[in-house]
């Protein structure tokens, strides 16, 4: 299959209607979205991504009254973290209605709803009128992509469009929330932090991220997010032999050899805007070993902790 890349919204759509996958950008990550109604076209995601089908899919919306058809329930906790957020990277697991095939939750009777916020995907859900079903534009277990060229030097071939719509803004996927309880729990960290959901619900909400039993998310399964180069959490040793990179917010003098830095003023936005291209950056170098330097594990840095461990944890 030929993958074309480009800005053209109605082919997006046109591709999208009959039944195809198109990569699309968000304000998180790139997604691989097609027709939430259309199996078959469900289906195909999972194929051109080698993902197992009982991982889930996040569906997508452009506003939320278009949503509350796909759920039995909206909490009203959900409702004013939708009013403070959204459009925005955070995402409602909620019971699911029987508008939504089975195929899009991995079987589960809950439904992972999403707005994202980017003006090309935006326009494109407003005009088709239906949600898109899309996890991450990665083939499974690889590095997400944060720009077209990203989803391109991983899909090649396997879909027929990548809709342009530049560099992510925020880098990391959306941050998950449920409801256990009456109170709000994180199923996986993103850019909406636990601290900032604090400030709407006047508590801090409960991390539950790994797995307990059965996987929930796909963002629990503990090997995720991995580059090809093997990558460490921390400081490259003083004595390590291997033709090794050094990757931090900002570069630090005291260490040799190779480096690059996240951040230009040690912006933890900015750096986690940086994160994953700057993985794509070094896995392409053909290095024998990458370290990332962990990060104040707090707020945004907590979230890019989760991702790095994950990624680190294969070559563990
Ligand atoms: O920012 C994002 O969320 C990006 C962009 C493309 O929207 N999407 C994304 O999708 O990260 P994906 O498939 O790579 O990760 C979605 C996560 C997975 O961990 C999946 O298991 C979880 O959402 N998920 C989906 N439905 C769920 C459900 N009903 N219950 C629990 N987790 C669910
Ligand atoms: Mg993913």
């Amino acid at each position: 299959m030929h993958t074309a890349l480009g800005t053209d919204l109605f082919k997006a759509l046109t591709l999208i209607e009959s039944g195809q996958t198109v990569a699309v950008p968000t304000e998180t990550v790139y997604g691989l979205a097609a027709d939430a109604n259309n199996e078959d076209a469900v289906l195909s995601i999972f194929a051109a991504k080698g993902r197992p089908t009982s991982n889930p899919l996040i569906l997508h919306f452009a506003a939320l009254e278009t949503a509350l058809p796909y759920t039995t329930s909206f909490p009203s906790i959900f409702a004013a973290l939708y009013t403070a957020f959204c459009p925005g990277p955070l995402t409602f697991i909620v019971p699911k209605s029987s508008l939504v095939s089975g195929l899009i939750t991995g079987g589960q009777e809950t439904v992972a709803l999403r707005f994202p916020k980017h003006p090309l995907l935006g326009q494109l859900l407003q005009t088709l009128g239906r949600p898109l079903a899309a996890p991450s534009a990665n083939l499974y277990g690889q590095l997400s992509p944060t720009s077209a060229e990203h989803v391109y030097s991983q899909l090649n071939g396997r879909i027929p469009y990548i809709l342009d719509g530049g560099t992510c803004n925020e880098g990391l996927e959306s941050t998950i929330i449920g409801l256990e309880n009456e109170q709000v729990v994180v199923y996986r960290y993103g850019s909406i932090t636990p601290e900032a959901l604090a400030t709407v619900l006047g508590y801090l909400p409960e991390a539950k991220v790994h797995a307990e039993g059965a996987v929930l998310t796909s963002g629990m399964v503990k090997h995720h997010y991995a580059t090809q180069t093997p990558l460490y959490l921390g400081t490259k040793p003083a004595q390590e032999e291997a033709l090794a990179l050094q990757i931090s917010i900002q570069a630090d003098p005291k260490i040799g050899g190779p480096q690059l830095s996240l951040s230009t003023d040690g912006s933890m936005i900015e750096a986690a805007r940086n994160l994953y291209a700057t993985l794509h950056q070094a896995d392409a170098l053909g290095l024998e070993k990458i370290y990332v330097a962990a990060f104040p594990n707090e707020g945004l840095g907590r979230a890019m902790n989760d991702r790095l461990a994950r990624a680190a944890a294969k070559f563990a």
